[in-house]
Formats: structure tokens, C-alpha cells, sequence
């Protein structure tokens, strides 16, 4: 079944349907370029984004169609992008705010390995941008991998599609996606092993204890562009983990764009997500381009790393 089939199908708010339409329209435009016009797409423009990082050309191209969609279309109010230091405001009439990293993995785009592009949706109230995660009525983030796919999280259910880039067309391919509630993968930057938590370092060195028969019982995989893990994670069984740092105290991901849509569509695939305190989606940000400590992945794996905590 196609995307514009399955949403025909649905029950669900029309104005999230144009926004899910949208992002895939959005996506695939990405997905074109990528493909079309490879040698123009590597390198970076030169400038740090307001977090200090390099901007590549990839994340102001996907910047712009998103913010380009969303405004021809007039779904959406207003955009928070990790591109733009302040709100963009679009159509004032519109219900709902999206939060987006248009880009995700940006470190990845010039050594051809999977990128994404991640969107949380809110209904905006006076709290605007800074309300908690479980506020949002849609999650999606679209992976750029060996296919294209598209993944969102809407009334309590979480979907997957593929693109076929000839019919320029997504087709629903993982419905109803569930995480295995164990899994055997851990994803984390081990660079970083100086300087963070020892009870992480604890978690670790459970994962890499041997089987009585001298196996490993856990696999680690570390792509290092957030969708990518996750994905993996959510499909396998897995856990996800970027603490706090010695270089970077409130951790590395953004709270409203990064975890909060990735956490809302752990949970209703069944698995769990936290800040080492919090669980994610019960978090109040207090800043547009907040950061934070992220755990993600299966709820015994994620219970099993809290443990040492207790
Ligand atoms: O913040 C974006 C991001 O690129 C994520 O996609 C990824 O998980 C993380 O940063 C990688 O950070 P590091 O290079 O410190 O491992």
C-alpha cells in the first residue's frame, strides 16, 4: 500500500496527514539530490551553525526544501530547525509547530554512510516549542540508507515505508513496528570512555562479558549519525547511549529536535528511553536548542544500565 492510500485509510487529523505528505515530499526531493547530483552535495559551506558546528552543504539544501515545503503548503506555523538560531514563523492560521533536525549525521554525509532527517510535531499552545515530549502528536524521521524510508509515530503506532525512487512513491513496509524488548547491540562513542559515568563503564563491561562457552554476548555498532542507530536499534533489539561528557556537561543531543521524536517513537514501538533521571518525554525544556544525556533502546537493555545507577 502507498503512503497516500494508507493515509486515506486513516482516521487521523487532516492536517497531520498534509505535514507526514509533506516531510515525504520533502524527503524525497533529498533523496533525488543525493542520488542526482552527488558531486555537488559533499564538502561543507565554510560556517559554523550556532552549536559550533561545521555546516555542510547537505544541511542547508535540506533545510531549505523543508522550510520551502511547509511554507508553499501553509500546514505548518512555525519551524524550530537546528539550522536557525531563532523560530521561523510561517502561517499564523496553522495549528501546529514542528521542530526539526533536517539533517541528521551531518559528520557522515562526505563518507557515503546513512543520514536522516528528524521531525517532532506539536499542537502550539503558550508554551510553544518548550513543551514536554509527550506533548507531540506525531514523530517522524526519515533514514537515508541503503533504500530511503520513512518511519512515524502516530496514535499510539508506529509505521515504516520505503521509497521507491522510480514511482517516486513510499510504500508501507514495516506495519506496526515493535522493538524486541531484549536485544544484543549496544551503540555508543567509546572515544569518549574517559569521561563519562562509571556506572556506564559498568554497563559496558557487561556487554562485553564473554558466554560461559567464550562468545561474546553482545555486539557493539556505532554508525555515529543518531537515525541510523536508532533504527537499527528499534528493528534488532538494542540500546542507544550519548551521556554527558567531560567536554560536554548536559551531553551532546538536543533535546526537542533529536530525542523527543526519537524517543516518542521508541515508546510506542514498545521500548524506553531516559536522561539517566528522567524518562525523555517527561522532560520541560527550558531552551530552544537544549541539550541532553540520551538513552534509547529496549526496555530490559535500558533497565539493565539503570540498575547500576541504583
Ligand atoms: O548531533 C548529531 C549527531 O551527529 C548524531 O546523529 C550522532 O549520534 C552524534 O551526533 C555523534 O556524535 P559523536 O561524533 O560525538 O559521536
Amino acid at each position: 500500500m502507498n503512503l497516500s492510500d494508507f493515509l486515506n485509510s486513516k482516521n487521523y487529523n487532516s492536517e497531520l496527514k498534509i505535514i507526514i505528505s509533506n516531510i515525504a515530499a520533502g524527503s524525497i526531493q533529498i533523496c533525488e539530490r543525493m542520488n542526482e547530483d552527488g558531486a555537488n552535495i559533499f564538502g561543507s559551506v565554510g560556517e559554523k551553525n550556532i552549536q559550533n558546528e561545521d555546516v555542510q552543504k547537505l544541511d542547508l539544501i535540506a533545510n531549505e526544501i523543508f522550510i520551502d515545503i511547509f511554507n508553499n503548503q501553509s500546514s505548518v506555523k512555525s519551524i524550530l530547525s537546528e539550522e536557525n538560531e531563532n523560530i521561523i514563523e510561517l502561517n499564523n492560521s496553522a495549528k501546529y509547530i514542528i521542530a526539526m533536525d533536517p539533517l541528521d549525521g551531518s559528520s557522515n554525509i562526505d563518507v557515503n554512510i546513512p543520514v536522516g532527517s528528524i521531525f517532532s510535531v506539536l499542537k502550539n499552545n503558550k508554551n510553544g516549542f518548550l513543551q514536554k515530549g509527550c506533548a507531540q502528536e506525531l514523530a517522524c524521521y526519515v533514514i537515508y540508507g541503503t533504500t530511503t524510508m520513512l518511519v512515524f509515530a502516530i496514535d499510539n503506532a508506529v509505521f515504516g515505508f520505503s521509497l521507491n525512487l522510480k514511482n517516486k512513491e513510499y510504500m508501507l513496509t514495516h506495519p506496526n513496528i515493535q522493538t524486541p524488548i531484549n536485544g544484543s547491540i549496544f551503540s555508543i562513542n567509546e572515544g569518549n570512555y574517559n569521561s563519562i559515568d562509571s556506572e556506564i563503564l559498568s554497563f559496558i563491561n557487561y556487554c562485553k562479558e564473554l558466554s560461559p562457552h567464550g562468545k561474546r554476548t553482545h555486539t557493539g555498532r556505532f554508525v555515529g549519525s543518531l537515525v541510523a542507530d536508532f533504527h537499527r536499534n528499534m528493528l534488532r533489539g538494542g540500546i542507544f547511549i550519548y551521556p554527558k561528557t567531560g567536554d560536554k556537561p548536559n551531553g551532546q543531543l538536543r533535546l526537542i529536535y533529536e530525542c523527543n521524536p526519537i524517543a516518542f517513537i521508541a515508546k510506542h514501538t514498545n521500548a524506553k528511553s531516559t536522561n539517566l533521571n528522567l524518562d525523555i518525554l517527561d522532560i520541560i525544556p527550558s531552551k530552544l536548542h537544549e541539550r541532553t544525556a540520551f538513552v534509547v533502546g529496549s526496555k530490559n537493555m535500558v533497565d539493565k544500565l539503570l540498575s547500576f545507577y541504583n
